[in-house]
């Protein structure tokens, strides 16, 4: 989604800004440009397409020691240059920057238009830069936040001012923004990506707040006038880490990190010696976890997808009754909550508006909820104020993979911890405990001998005409998540389904020409997914199968059999969900996919 950077200090501004945009390229967008000041106006220079279309675009002289950049991910107005931020006002003094919706533009719009005032784009942007023009008489927090008052929807804005040179002044509601300060220079970022390799000292922004940001650092107030501090927090080593190293893609690398993510989401989590697990993060005690009457656990895309078997751990493990639900359906279904309820957000960027806007529905009914997330010091992490750090280290790739895996990892330990208090005997939690550690090394050593026949499966989907997607139980989690990867990062048609549901309709659209993968681990369910794969395949539908090793039968019935590491029910996701990462990833690769930055799609999706 759109991204903001900053820079007020000693240096050229452009060559930090350009930077600190490619930083934020992995988020999505379609349009970019930078705003700096030049004596007594504002610069502004936007194109269309990568931030290597606005490098080529900014003169080599660029003026200007203060300035702000942008990419725009469009949702008011189309992908045009009109239509980029940062926008001027009337009179290009000053230059304004915004991440988020104005939902009340089109009245304000209306009503600068009364005043006179001409549009130049069809953004609702632009609204806010012609405000604060409006109310600026020489202060401009005061303008700013004159304007932010008359406003209703999700800002996180940066402003310039030619009048004030040295000086940017930012604002927050529910768009997130860092400020992190150098040596006689601070930076302004959306996303701590942006600014981690210049400065690890940064404060996050809360809603409402106002930063003056000038290169000997910030004072904050609140939107209603009063004044506030916030602490400083120093941003992690791995935050800087956001290059490729030797792979071709972050997706690949961050598959080929699984391994490493597992075992860091688990370290110190999983206690054999009491068959239980520890969180430090739920803070809860036994007394508390055995009163839990219901669980729900909400997210979005693939972070439903792990939402889906944590659910299911803690129904089936600590015998809680549990749900999964996709939060943009339950933050407006009114839901019950009750007292004794407890409920988790998944989310990889912690940024998600759908999920932070269920967290604020569970919170606004008196409900419990804790985040499962990725990113430290995101608004949903802070919002739910308690909850799992899922440690993956950062996922660059609009693909989640490694996410999903350490996100169904954390659940797992979740359940394990509430299981040992409500239903499982010190031997029986450190069996599952034992399991679950074993399970990094299982993901590397298959990770290091992809079976061929992966690239069987590539040619197979590659060519068909739509591609079904099968599973029961756990597997129907996984087969959603390899179906939505195939999606977003090679755009084949796809569609999963419970295994069983097949003969109830979607079975007419099976032919000769559908592939048809199957995620059939060795559990419970086997037997009953074995005759699906059979019905399908009396239809002439050609079969992946993504199986435990060593099941000859399974094999034995696939057109392409993909063996993985056997692992009891709950825990086989974290092995059959390889595969499909995989198949994505490659099918994309053979079919000239740009696999880091798939057409539409936003890494972090901060707009409802
Ligand atoms: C995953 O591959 C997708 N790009 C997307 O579905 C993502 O999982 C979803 O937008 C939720 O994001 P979050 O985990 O950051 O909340």
């Amino acid at each position: 989604m759109c991204g903001i950077v900053g820079y007020v200090g000693e240096k050229r501004a452009t060559p930090l800004l350009l930077d600190g945009l490619r930083r934020l390229e992995y988020r999505g967008y379609d349009s970019a440009g930078v705003a700096t000041l030049d004596q007594d106006r504002v610069q502004v220079v936007r194109r269309v397409g990568f931030v290597q279309n606005l490098a080529a675009a900014i003169p080599a002289d660029m003026p200007g020691h203060t300035g702000i950049g942008h990419t725009r991910w469009a949702t008011h107005g189309g992908v045009t240059e009109q239509n980029a931020h940062p926008h001027a006002d009337s009179t290009n003094r000053i230059a304004l920057a915004h991440n988020g919706i104005i939902e009340n533009h089109a009245v304000l719009r209306a009503r600068l238009e009364d005043d006179g005032i001409v549009f130049r784009s069809e953004t609702d942007t632009e609204v806010l830069v012609h405000l604060v023009s409006k109310f600026y008489t020489g202060d401009p927090v005061d303008a700013v936040r004159k304007a932010l008052l008359l406003v209703q929807g999700t800002y996180g804005i940066a402003v310039i001012f030619a009048a004030h040179p040295g000086l940017i002044v930012a604002a927050r509601n529910g768009s997130p923004l860092v400020v992190g300060k150098g040596d006689g220079e601070s930076f302004l970022a959306s996303d701590p990506h942006a600014l981690a390799a210049y400065t690890r000292q940064v404060v996050y922004l809360e809603d409402r707040d106002i930063a003056r940001i000038d290169q000997e650092g910030w004072t904050l107030s609140r939107l209603d006038g009063s004044d506030v501090s916030r602490v400083v927090e120093v941003l992690g080593e791995e935050w800087a880490d956001d290059g490729r190293g030797d792979y071709s893609h972050h997706m690949l690398k961050e598959i080929r990190e699984q391994p490493e993510s597992l075992a860091r989401c688990l370290r110190g989590r999983v206690v054999p010696e009491s068959g239980g697990a520890r969180l430090g993060g739920l803070d809860m005690d036994p007394r508390e976890i055995a009163h839990i009457q219901r669980v729900g656990v909400l997210g979005c895309g693939t972070s439903f997808h792990a939402s889906l078997v944590g659910a299911a751990a803690m129904e089936s493990l600590a015998r809680i009754p549990a749900f999964a639900e996709i939060s943009s359906e339950f933050r407006y279904r009114n839901p019950v909550i009750g007292r004794d309820d407890m409920f988790f957000a998944v989310s990889q960027s912690g940024e998600t508006a759908d999920t932070l806007g269920a967290v604020r529905e569970v919170q606004v009914k008196g409900g419990r909820i804790f985040g499962v997330v990725n990113v430290v010091g995101s608004s949903i992490a802070r919002t739910c104020g308690k909850g799992v750090y899922v440690h993956s280290g950062p996922e660059i790739a609009v693909a989640s993979t490694k996410a999903f895996t350490s996100q169904v990892a954390a659940l797992l330990v979740a359940a394990l911890s509430f299981a040992r208090t409500r239903t499982l005997g010190p031997h029986e939690g450190k069996a599952f405990g034992d399991e679950l550690l074993a399970v990094p090394s299982a993901v590397g050593e298959w990770l290091e001998s992809e079976p061929p026949s992966v690239m069987d499966a590539v040619e197979l989907v590659t060519k068909g005409r739509f591609v079904f997607f099968l599973g029961r139980g756990v597997s129907h989690a996984v087969a959603l998540e390899g179906a939505l990867k195939l999606k977003e990062i090679a755009y084949v048609p796809c569609m999963a389904y419970p295994a069983a549901e097949m003969k109830h309709g979607p079975i007419a659209l099976i032919d000769h020409n559908t592939p048809v993968v199957v995620i059939v681990p060795d559990d419970v369910m086997r037997d009953k997914t074995l005759s699906t794969i059979a019905e399908v395949k009396a239809r002439g539908a050609r079969v992946v199968v993504v199986h435990s090793a060593g099941d000859m039968h399974a094999a034995r019935v696939a057109d392409i059999s993909i063996p993985v590491p056997r692992a009891s029910t709950l825990l086989s996701p974290l092995l059959t969900a390889l595969p499909l990462q995989l198949l994505a990833y490659r099918s994309g690769l053979a079919l000239g996919r740009d696999i880091d930055r798939p057409r539409n799609l936003a890494k972090s999706v901060t707009v409802e």
